[in-house]
């Protein structure tokens, strides 16, 4: 099979390791290669690509929308989110999908499998691409609130807006949630503050979550974030960014093989590959 990830800058991506060892474990025979378009050639690049015997890729920064009007079809997910990470080619052309938010969700109940139920509060952090993917599918688990906190309110209120659940979701000020953040249960970073190399940053003070709460940050670099070193030092149980992209990947890797690959089982050795042991 021909794979790859389209994007820029994608040098340093980890979708070619992960890739590579998804087809192992699954026996299929094929590559992952790296698609890096320069934003002025990104039309012809891709009308190129269109004309290529490419299996399936997936489609990251910047070009996550800019990629739709070579689409041929969008499955729901990709329709309700208006964005597409992962293309594959079938009969009727190309159909784009959006793994974001499954992804994240499913990587957090494997890890820990009773906690999005019934009454759960969560309080997600942020209002960008990624915490709109998250949203929707938090949107459909069982939950009793999703709040949403933004440094600008406006885009959690636009967000919280297409809520059409009874699960209860207000927006937020980045303060509120700092001073309310021990009513929630489960508390999800989705911006880019505190990734590498601005390692010392922090979106919010943890200092008033509530022990035993769960912490979870897309940030994958570092692994550990300053977000989440304050919530473990605070008593929290952890869910790193890592999980997230594993999980996803599976699920591209699905949708273009339809093998059923097993993400725990290659946990450990990414995040060896991570630490870079
Ligand atoms: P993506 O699509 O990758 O999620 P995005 O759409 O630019 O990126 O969204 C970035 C998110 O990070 C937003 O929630 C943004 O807050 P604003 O909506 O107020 O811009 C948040 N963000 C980025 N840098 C930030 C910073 N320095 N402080 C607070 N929030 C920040």
């Amino acid at each position: 099979m021909k794979l790859g990830l389209i994007g820029y800058p994608i040098a340093h991506s980890l979708s070619p390791w992960i890739h590579s060892k998804l087809m192992e474990q699954q026996q299929v025979n094929g590559r992952y290669e790296l698609y890096e378009f320069n934003p002025d050639q990104f039309n012809q690049n891709v009308s190129n690509l269109k004309h290529s015997d490419i299996d399936g890729f997936n489609i990251t920064v910047p070009y996550k929308e800019a990629i739709m009007p070579f689409l041929d079809e969008l499955d729901v997910s990709a329709q309700q989110l208006g964005a597409v990470n992962t293309v594959k080619r079938t009969n009727q052309g190309w159909v784009g999908y959006n793994t974001d938010g499954t992804g994240f969700v499913d990587s957090l109940k494997n890890r820990y499998p009773d906690q999005l139920s019934g009454g759960t509060k969560v309080l997600l952090l942020g209002s960008g691409g990624a915490a709109k993917g998250i949203y929707h599918s938090l949107l459909t688990e069982n939950l009793a609130v999703v709040d949403v906190a933004n440094r600008t309110v406006q885009k959690a209120e636009e967000l919280v807006r297409k809520n059409q659940t009874s699960i209860m979701s207000q927006p937020l000020s980045l303060e509120k949630a700092e001073r309310d953040m021990g009513k929630y249960d489960v508390i999800i970073h989705t911006t880019t503050v505190g990734m590498s190399p601005h390692v010392d940053e922090s979106l919010v003070s943890m200092h008033n979550m509530k022990k035993g709460c769960i912490v979870s940050d897309i940030v994958y670099r570092p692994m550990e974030t300053r977000l989440l070193k304050e919530a473990k030092a605070q008593g929290a149980y952890l869910h790193f960014g890592h999980e997230m992209l594993l999980q996803q990947a599976v699920y591209a890797f699905k949708i273009w093989t339809g093998t059923n690959p097993n993400a725990l089982k290659l946990l450990d050795e990414f995040e060896k590959k991570l630490k870079g042991v």
